[in-house]
């Protein structure tokens, strides 16, 4: 009974975008064309990443983690095992393992290669967990929770060998620096906390920001750091580049949304592209900026997605969002062929993107 008043939910929301939008929002003609695959969840996505260049992993408000081969249109596995909603998932890059985080306070751990039943489970927060990464020699999990406690736990033995806890740091979101021994942490307590995993205490404070941190990432080569904001009306809600390297310095600020930026990646680098930032939020779009100059390269709307809460980019051009009223999206964001209608773009601004929804599932 739940399923199909998810299903009849997402349908009502979303085909009129297929369909009656056309001419009436020139930005989005495109829209007719989106391929509709067998949706991966019932209700909302919290979270998505990619496993390979062809599988991506995501969670949500159905308590499922679900495999799915964007590429081909298909869902594989689905993994049953949590008891409240999803909140964060990620894999260990080149293995079959999935981690998931979810409001039943618990972390999940998934083997493709061993059935559907959870192989690891990591007990021990007194509420959600909402931050989730993975050491890069594959053998500690750090998590994070509205609990005020940061964990680190030894993969194998399920064990918490490290915990820390400070007082209003309710963690929304945690991000392992690539190849270092550092993780990055965002809070509602408006703070941006660098931790030394060998310690398990705070090395760096980034001055705090006038609204609740979302979200994080790190780029690849560990040099900079993207955070995002809550706000409303036009306040509060942008991302923010910082260097790692003289912590606490900001860089730029990226603009433009108009409610809360959920969700900022570091976009993979493609030739003769400059260096990209992705942001998502609670206004239903997706908005690429110019790493370095701030500008905004192209926004799309998704109009009637609710809010985007997660982004995973995968090999350019492709990128997946995550929505709470229309499922997961595959877009794809190219260099406009067109500059004149570039789709959203910053008025004037040179390199206009095209961006737009190829698939919906
Ligand atoms: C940390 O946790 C302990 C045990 O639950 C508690 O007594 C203490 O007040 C907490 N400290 C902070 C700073 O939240």
């Amino acid at each position: 009974f739940k399923n199909n008043f998810c299903l009849i939910k997402v349908t009502k929301l979303c085909q009129p975008q297929n369909y009656l939008w056309i001419g009436e929002k020139a930005d989005n003609t495109f829209d007719s064309q989106v391929l509709q695959y067998e949706p991966a969840h019932h209700g909302s996505i919290n979270t998505v990443t990619n496993l390979s260049p062809d599988l991506c992993v995501s969670g949500g408000s159905d308590q499922a983690v679900v495999l799915y081969d964007w590429k081909q249109g298909r869902m594989g596995q689905s993994f049953q095992g949590h008891n409240r909603e999803v909140t964060k998932v990620i894999c260990y890059p080149g293995s079959t393992w999935i981690f998931s985080a979810s409001r039943d306070k618990t972390v999940l751990m998934w083997d493709l290669n061993q059935g559907d039943e959870p192989i690891q489970e990591f007990c021990g927060h007194e509420l959600v967990v909402n931050g989730l990464a993975i050491s890069p020699d594959g053998r500690k999990l750090s998590t994070g929770s509205r609990d005020n406690w940061m964990c680190l736990w030894d993969i194998e033995s399920a064990k918490c060998e490290q915990r820390h806890n400070i007082s209003r740091n309710l963690v929304t979101h945690i991000c392992w620096v690539p190849a270092s021994s550092s993780i990055v942490q965002t809070s509602e307590d408006k703070t941006i906390r660098v931790w030394d995993s060998r310690t398990w205490q705070v090395s760096n404070t980034f001055p705090a920001k006038q609204y609740i941190q979302t979200y994080c990432d790190v780029s690849p080569n560990g040099n900079y750091l993207v955070s995002s904001s809550n706000g409303f009306g036009g306040q509060g809600c942008e991302a923010t580049l910082w260097d790692l390297r003289q912590p606490g310095c900001k860089v730029v600020e990226y603009r433009g949304h108009l409610q809360t930026t959920a969700c900022c990646v570091f976009l993979p680098v493609s030739p003769g592209s400059p260096a990209q930032v992705a942001t998502s939020s609670h206004d239903s779009s997706v908005r690429i900026w110019d790493q370095n100059t701030a500008a905004c390269l192209g926004t799309l709307s998704l109009d009637g997605a609710g809010p985007l809460v997660s982004l995973a980019p995968s090999d350019p051009p492709n990128l997946l969002c995550a929505s709470f009223n229309c499922g997961l999206h595959q877009i794809q964001v190219e260099q406009s062929s067109h500059q004149a209608q570039g789709s959203g773009a910053s008025p004037g601004g040179a390199g206009n993107l095209d961006i737009r929804v190829v698939a919906r599932f």
